[in-house]
């Protein structure tokens, strides 16, 4: 039999554990290929990474970079080293990246200057907003990177706009919602807004960790008071990224806050408390897309979105910096349940799928 096509699969921050997941599994499925999974380290506290790995049933890394913390520089530079170092020991036929985080980039860099294809899940999303970290990841990316997997159509327009050939762009879904779809029902079994006191379609959820909104006391002062407000009409719940409690240590409050904070939650929690809400706050990424698939109304706290396709066809609408604008969409989501929305094309269960067919029939595994 001819020899198996090698894998070398990246993750290395929380968004990126539940595209990685499903990925994995197609993989593993298919005699043709075998893979390796690199975890950069990126993100280290058990409630950011051990807890999705044993949630979503992701093997044990093969190897962990523990990159941890730091500048944008060096932690790029950190997994970009270490990476390349792996390249070179055990050299794989193709390189699989997810998303849009620094570790994203940095293993794209590092493959494809030693001649390694890279294959990017989720490409030619864009915000606009340069001042965006992700945004430079993901332009610089999808500039090196061989095949582009996207989750949407905007998507393929910028990337045609910036010059990528047709044939390198591959339409194929959204991997993460291959993972919502088939984690949602034991999410759901779990009864997570009852453990939590609250009654379903009767409490907000929330989630804030984009230096735009964390990093600017003024900025965080505004949201802690919008959400103390939002409080006393329905119950707030807000699990608190680290870089965010860091933020909130920060400004030493008077009083500790009314609404409720919560560590860092796993996947299947998250996903079973999101749900069943009657409201989303957010500034995530990923969060605009998972509202949209379980129908659940959106509140974006950004000035630009690079998933256009969570507010046209979704439930997702964008607020900015605007907080009459926020009141007044409160009101509406409250007194008129919000946005309904649709589930956009290809965002099915099937993205895995399809790009690992693409993969197959590429590089040739199995035959
Ligand atoms: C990263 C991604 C962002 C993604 C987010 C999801 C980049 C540029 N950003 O942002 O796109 O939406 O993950 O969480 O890649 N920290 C811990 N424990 C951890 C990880 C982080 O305490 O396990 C703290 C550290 O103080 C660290 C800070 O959080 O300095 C920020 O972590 P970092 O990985 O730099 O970026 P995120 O804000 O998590």
């Amino acid at each position: 039999m001819a020899e198996r096509t090698q894998i070398l699969a990246v993750a290395g921050a929380r968004p990126n554990f539940m595209k990685i997941a499903p990925l994995l599994r197609e993989l593993d499925r298919r005699p043709g290929f075998s893979f390796r999974l690199v975890h950069t380290g990126q993100h280290y506290d058990d409630a950011m990474s051990a807890d999705f790995f044993r949630d979503l049933g992701i093997p044990e890394p093969d190897v962990n970079l523990g990159v941890g913390s730091g500048s944008h520089g060096e932690q790029t530079a950190l997994v970009l080293r270490k990476i390349e170092q792996e390249l070179v020991r055990n050299r794989p036929d193709a390189v699989v990246v997810v998303g849009d985080v620094n570790s994203t980039l940095a293993a794209t860099l590092a493959a494809v200057k030693l001649h390694v294809p890279v294959a990017h899940v989720e490409a030619g999303l864009r915000s606009g907003d340069r001042t965006m970290p992700e945004e430079v990841n993901r332009l610089m990316t999808d500039t090196v990177c061989d095949w582009l997997f996207t989750t949407e159509p905007a998507a393929e327009q910028n990337l045609r706009r910036e010059g990528v050939a047709a044939e390198r762009i591959h339409f194929v879904g959204n991997v993460m919602i291959d993972t919502l779809l088939a984690n949602a029902g034991r999410a759901r079994e779990l009864g997570v807004p009852e453990r939590l006191g609250l009654q379903p379609r009767r409490y907000a959820a929330v989630t804030l960790h984009r230096p735009s909104n964390v990093d600017d006391p003024a900025r965080l002062r505004d949201l802690i008071q919008a959400l103390e407000a939002l409080n006393e009409r329905v119950p707030v719940v807000f699990p608190v990224h680290p870089r965010t409690a860091a933020a909130i240590e920060q400004l030493a409050l008077p009083t500790p806050t009314t609404f409720r904070t919560l560590e860092p939650l796993g996947y299947l929690d998250f996903l079973g408390l999101v749900a069943e809400a009657q409201l989303v706050l957010t500034d995530s990424g990923g969060l605009q897309e998972e509202t949209t698939a379980l129908g659940v109304p959106c509140l974006t706290l950004r000035n630009s979105t690079e998933r256009p396709i969570t507010l046209d066809e979704g439930t997702n609408t964008l607020i900015g910096l605007d907080m009459d604008l926020l009141q007044r969409e409160i009101d509406k989501v409250l007194s008129g349940g919000g946005k309904a929305g649709r589930i956009p094309e290809l965002w099915d269960g099937e993205a895995s799928k399809r790009i690992v067919d693409v993969l197959e029939r590429d590089l040739g595994a199995g035959r």
